[in-house]
């Protein structure tokens, strides 16, 4: 099977399962865990932050920087398409009391701060007040497009100047980091708070980051609890989220080189709408023409040829490449998607 639904479907390496068996635990809750806080403390040096706290999942990661950084009755601005307001169950507004306000982002969803600025409430007697600005990079449902630096940039200090703070779901952060050819550092350095995945394109099987001042982290820690989200001997998992960082950030340029080649190929295919060049990451999200297949019954006649991919919508299909897949897959799923078309 060549499995292109996510990046989150890769196995841990064999160096992975080996650091994970020779594990040094302890009990996480008491902080007592010497690989998690190993994997913390190298976390936060990796991006230039003071401190890092490691959580089950992305999602959780996001929502307690968002319990962190607003009070209830808030608003969060994000992009319309964004990961916090389509595909957390309307987590922010569950758990933490605050309310969505999407602003459509330009090009390949990246937002601007002319926008974001006009999204942005002060108080008054009649409405809510904006709490946070949350920004995602690289931007999943856009297609795994990458926010420019300056982008960021500008969004950051003109969000700062008000008083607020940014929250980057930075859940694909390297594989930006390595579109741009900057250091991780670099696209982080602008926000206040991170989350990023270490069970994406890293390839661990669990686990994700939040990262930001010691203050947040410190505050971080209790809502983590609170979501239900202290775990104890899990240094096991870390140790697999410390390979991860030490030796998978460098191949993800592998990945960007695939989905290239996948794009490439596809774009070739009658009924396929296409732009190999908007590919910039790991991802590849296309249209099919009307009138030729659905795309739900073409993932469904695709899986018959064990290739997996995700239908999202009538239309669109997302393939997303990663370390369990080659070069020569990418080119056989398309072949695959080819055959499935002309038949
Ligand atoms: C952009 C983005 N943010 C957050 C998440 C959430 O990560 P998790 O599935 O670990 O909760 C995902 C997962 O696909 C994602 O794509």
């Amino acid at each position: 099977m060549i499995d292109l639904r996510s990046d989150t479907v890769t196995k841990p390496t064999a160096e992975m399962r080996a650091a994970m068996a020779a594990a040094e635990v302890g009990d996480d809750v008491f902080a007592e865990d010497p690989t998690v806080n190993e994997l913390q403390r190298r976390a936060a040096e990796r991006l230039g932050k003071e401190a890092a706290l490691f959580v089950p999942t992305g999602t959780m990661g996001n929502q307690i920087a968002i319990a962190c950084h607003t009070e209830r009755g808030d608003e969060v601005v994000c992009e319309s398409r964004s990961h916090i307001l389509d595909y957390e169950m309307a987590g922010m507004g569950l758990l933490s009391g605050v309310m969505p306000r999407a602003v459509p982002g330009r090009e390949g969803g990246r937002l601007a701060w002319e926008d974001v600025s006009a999204a942005i409430r002060q108080r008054t007697t009649y409405n809510a007040k904006t709490g946070l600005v949350a920004l995602e990079n690289t931007h999943n449902l856009a297609g795994g497009t990458v926010m420019p630096l300056e982008s960021m940039r500008e969004i950051a200090n003109g969000v700062h100047e008000l008083g607020l703070p940014v929250h980057l779901d930075g859940a694909r952060v390297f594989n930006a980091a390595t579109r741009l050819q900057c250091d991780v550092r670099d696209v982080v350095a602008p926000v206040d708070s991170v989350m990023f995945c270490l069970s994406k394109g890293l390839s661990a099987p669990v686990g994700s980051i939040l990262a930001g001042t010691r203050e947040l982290i410190d505050k971080a820690w209790l809502v983590r609890k609170t979501f239900g989200g202290g775990m104890r001997q899990v240094g096991v998992l870390a140790a697999a989220g410390l390979v991860a960082l030490d030796r998978m950030t460098e191949r993800l340029a592998d990945d960007h080189a695939n989905a290239r080649l996948l794009a490439t190929a596809l774009a070739g295919i009658p009924g396929i709408v296409l732009d190999p060049e908007s590919v910039q990451t790991n991802i590849v999200i296309f249209e099919l023409e009307a009138g030729v297949r659905d795309a739900p019954s073409l993932v469904a006649s695709l899986f018959d040829r064990e290739i997996r991919a995700i239908a999202f919508g009538a239309r669109r299909i997302r393939l997303v490449t990663h370390n369990d897949v080659s070069s020569e897959d990418c080119l056989e799923a398309a072949d695959a998607i080819g055959a499935e078309l002309a038949s």
